[in-house]
């Protein structure tokens, strides 16, 4: 790209004299505070960085389109989904979670899927990852869980101790901690893996009747997988590895695409299915609940400057439309509030005035005024609710439906369906494997097992195996017994 130069400027605009010499005292003296460029030049550089995501630090982003190509409106009355052919923009981010900024991005780690759909109804942001389950049930385990997966306050490393420490009190993390340590657990790229909204939400029709819904976003690139080995070397090799991939892709106009797919239970099902549906360390069955094609996720488009459009993207899980809503998912529940909060600490209280954060397709109009950073879109008109000189109003229509609940205020672990324990559904997926994957598996976990200091944290981690499938906790318990011999 060749451009005719111009003038290089201060941050008021007035042209720069010289940008190699700062000025000084005389040939040899010391500085002048008159420099005001070099001055402005250093206190700006110094305040480049802002606080990094507590988790996600490391992602890569891009822009899209969405589109419909099957009738899902007798499920939802989202406009943006409403008929094949209807088309959203969107920008979609990609993460790695435990990793500070700067971290490598082929580790074992689930994978952040975020997107953000600009319909005309407003923002649709659905913050998933690439995996259909999750750790832990309850968000006051939240901060703790990330806790053990990042450094340790003294030794300033993540330490065996603490992961396995936490896990071993947690038999719910099991079926999540099979998946990360199963050949899916370190993606080749961002675009060779899947996507899931993981928690159930609720959808809504135009007749006001509620169904619950899990996301599938499926890759149309097919599935590539790391070896731990091959991860390895790559993050030592290229840290960058995923960022440059997506990026290298997308410019060279391979536009990588996934399949949007749903499960859906009839609301009515929720109270006796076999699990609690609202259980993210559970999945549905595909038998139960069969996969149903919404449309295709395509991106197509770089951001020009990631740190304008990518570290500064705030993805809310509570920001939703007409027809789509929460379900009772404590963590979802937790989640409502989590995002937006960060946002305004992360990124202050105007965030959402941000170019890649704003509606695209649609206006935000209320009374939420000033603050710093404010771009001023409300103008001259009044700033309250309700006026007489023509400010906007309330619709009366909410955006999704009620749900029933019943019984007296508690602190209520998740109530438990005819089937549910912490162990069946990670003893069903280990029993999945071929012979292959359950050998790379017990020896991913029994690698990073073994490197606990402390025998009582190994016996109970290893309970919990044998509880999910007696072969596979007695596997990981000799694998991890040669490894220390
Ligand atoms: C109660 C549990 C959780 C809490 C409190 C929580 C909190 C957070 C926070 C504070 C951030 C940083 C947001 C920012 O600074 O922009 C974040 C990022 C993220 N979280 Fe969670 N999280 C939870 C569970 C989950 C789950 C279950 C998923 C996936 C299903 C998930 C997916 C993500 C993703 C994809 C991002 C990065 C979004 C982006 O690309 O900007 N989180 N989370």
């Amino acid at each position: 790209m060749s451009q005719q130069p111009q003038a290089l400027t201060t941050e008021s605009g007035a042209p720069v004299a010289d940008n190699q010499n700062s000025q000084t005292a005389g040939p040899g003296g010391p500085l002048l505070i008159q420099d005001q460029y070099l001055l402005e030049k250093l206190a700006r550089f110094n305040r480049e960085r802002i606080p990094e995501r507590v988790v996600h630090a490391r992602g890569s982003g891009a822009y899209g389109r969405f589109e419909v190509t099957a009738d899902v409106s007798r499920f939802t009355k989202a406009h943006f989904l409403a008929e094949p052919g209807r088309r959203t923009e969107v920008f979609a981010r990609f993460s790695t979670v435990a990793g500070n900024l700067g971290a490598a991005d082929a580790v074992r780690d689930p994978r952040g899927f975020a997107v953000k759909f600009y319909t005309e109804e407003g923002n649709y942001d659905l913050v998933g990852n690439n995996t259909p389950i999750f750790f832990i049930k309850d968000p006051l385990k939240f901060p703790d869980f990330i806790h053990t997966q990042k450094r340790d306050p003294y030794t300033g490393s993540q330490e065996a101790d603490n992961v396995w420490d936490f896990w071993s009190h947690s038999p719910e993390a099991i079926h999540q901690v099979t998946w990360l340590f199963g050949d899916r657990g370190i993606p080749a790229s961002y675009r060779h893996m899947d996507g899931f909204g993981s928690h159930t939400y609720q959808w809504v029709n135009a007749e006001g009747e509620a169904f619950w819904v899990k996301y599938h976003f499926k890759t149309d690139q097919g599935i590539r997988n790391l070896t731990a080995e091959a991860a390895a070397e790559l993050a030592g090799a290229d840290p960058d590895s995923h960022q440059r991939d997506l990026v290298n892709a997308i410019d060279a106009g391979v536009s990588p695409s996934w399949t949007l797919k749903v499960q859906i239970m009839p609301v009515a099902e929720a109270a006796t299915y076999r699990f609690n549906p609202f259980d993210l360390t559970k999945v549905w069955s595909h038998a139960d609940h069969p996969l149903i094609e919404v449309g295709r996720l395509t991106l197509d488009r770089n951001p020009d400057n990631v740190f304008a459009e990518v570290e500064q993207a705030a993805f809310n899980p509570a920001n939703f439309v007409p027809g789509i809503g929460p379900s009772p998912d404590k963590m979802l529940q937790g989640r409502l509030f989590a995002y937006a909060d960060a946002h305004r600490y992360r990124l202050g209280v105007n965030h959402t005035q941000l170019p890649v954060n704003a509606p695209h397709a649609a206006t935000a109009r209320n009374h939420g005024r000033d603050g710093y950073m404010a771009t001023n879109p409300g103008g001259r008109a009044k700033n309250y609710e309700p006026n007489s000189f023509g400010g906007p109003y309330e619709s009366a229509a909410p955006l999704w439906a009620s749900t029933e609940v019943s019984g007296p205020t508690g602190t209520h672990p998740a109530p438990l369906h005819a089937q549910d324990d912490d162990y069946v559904q990670a003893g069903d997926l280990y029993r999945l494997m071929t012979a292959d994957e359950q050998a790379r598996l017990v020896a991913n976990l029994a690698g990073f097992l073994a490197k606990v200091s402390r025998d009582d944290i190994v016996d109970r981690v290893v309970g919990h195996f044998r509880a999910a499938d007696r072969d596979y906790g007695d596997r990981i318990a000799a694998a991890v017994k040669e490894l220390r011999a």
